[in-house]
């Protein structure tokens, strides 16, 4: 293996040694298959090229201060991808089922795993896909369900820098009664387009509203809103986002800080009242916004006008990645050490 540069991984796949494999097949799961190619062989009919069935996740393992190797939450990854799978029926995978080929993947592939206060992780994605043929609209009776991971930068390249951000309502991500609260592939491509549009109007990404009304703030493309306002942590409450585990661990954090947390519906209006604006997930960890500019009506909130992150923004990413790296007492309890 080549020397890594650490440092500087962007966000994005990385070839590691090791993906490990499951197959549901006649009413049961299989055990898990180690496998060293990147490969996968589908039928042509599968309902996952098809129909969509297809949801994915996306966690990250640590390397902490003490050498032990964290795993943030999988727990609550292995809970959304059963809400994902029962969303759009496809067979779900038992937690302990997911935990184990996480926690194996991890193993495997140790060496990839970046050394402590490098700025990196390893980051997981695990995938379930519908894997039976149909050519009628119908769920899939095989399904599999795999994990890879590699070494990842920062998802946004400024790291904590804060980043514009663009307000669409020309396109919708997903539905009011949608696939929003389920991580399933077809949210992504249906964000795609104004995604790539912000972007080359020079937007890091796009926040959208709620596609009812287009009325409240939803989601960005790929991460949670949140927003300091005083000693308040205030986010969206919306049935079309996804439920982000960074911004429940973010909740309980401010909580533990003393802030007071506000879950409800956020006019566009309110944006401009917001002393602090970021963006929240696995990937994004927390990406500070600087300003937000609606694309229909032009109009400008500006957050950071220094660009730098605001103080409780700081406080909380590094509350986050002190529990993560094991730097900070993990008193709820969220890391698993893979061992
Ligand atoms: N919202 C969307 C649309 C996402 O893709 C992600 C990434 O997983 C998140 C929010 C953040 O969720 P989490 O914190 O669980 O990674
Ligand atoms: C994540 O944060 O895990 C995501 O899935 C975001 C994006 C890469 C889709």
């Amino acid at each position: 293996m080549s020397q890594i540069d650490w440092a500087n991984l962007p966000f994005g796949y990385f070839k590691t040694d090791y993906n490990v494999r499951a197959y549901y097949k006649d009413g049961k799961w299989s055990d898990l298959e180690v496998r060293q190619d990147e490969m996968i062989n589908l039928h042509m009919a599968a309902t996952c090229l098809h129909y969509g069935q297809e949801a994915f996740e996306g966690l990250k393992a640590f390397r902490g201060v003490d050498g032990k190797i964290r795993m943030f939450r999988p727990d609550e990854n292995a809970k959304r991808l059963v809400l994902s799978a029962n969303g759009i029926m496809m067979q779900p995978v038992p937690t302990d089922l997911f935990i184990e080929a996480c926690k194996k993947v991890v193993k495997l592939n140790e060496k990839y795993i970046p050394p402590y206060g490098v700025g990196a992780s390893f980051y997981l994605r695990p995938l379930l896909i519908g894997s039976g043929a149909q050519v009628g609209v119908k769920p899939a009776k095989e399904y599999v369900f795999l994990v890879f991971g590699g070494p990842v930068g920062p998802y946004f390249k400024s790291g904590f820098k804060p980043v514009p951000m663009q307000i669409v309502k020309d396109y919708d991500r997903v539905a009011p009664l949608g696939t929003g609260l389920f991580k399933v592939g077809g949210n992504y491509a249906a964000s795609l387009k104004a995604s790539e549009r912000a972007h080359d109007e020079g937007f890091s990404t796009v926040l959208f509203l709620d596609s009812k009304e287009h009325k409240y703030i939803d989601e960005a493309g790929p991460a949670n809103f949140f927003a300091i306002k005083g000693n308040k942590y205030i986010t969206p409450d919306s049935h079309s986002i996804l439920r982000s585990i960074t911004n429940m661990s973010l909740q309980q954090i401010a909580a533990d800080m003393g802030m007071e947390v506000e879950r409800r519906p956020i006019e566009e209006e309110e944006l401009s009242t917001f002393d602090e604006i970021g963006a929240c997930g696995t990937a994004a960890v927390i990406s500070p916004i600087s300003k937000i500019v609606d694309r229909s009506t032009g109009k400008e909130y500006v957050v950071s006008k220094d660009g730098e992150a605001g103080p409780v923004s700081t406080k909380l990413y590094k509350a986050l990645r002190g529990i993560q790296e094991g730097e900070i007492e993990d008193k709820h309890g969220w890391n698993l050490i893979v061992e």
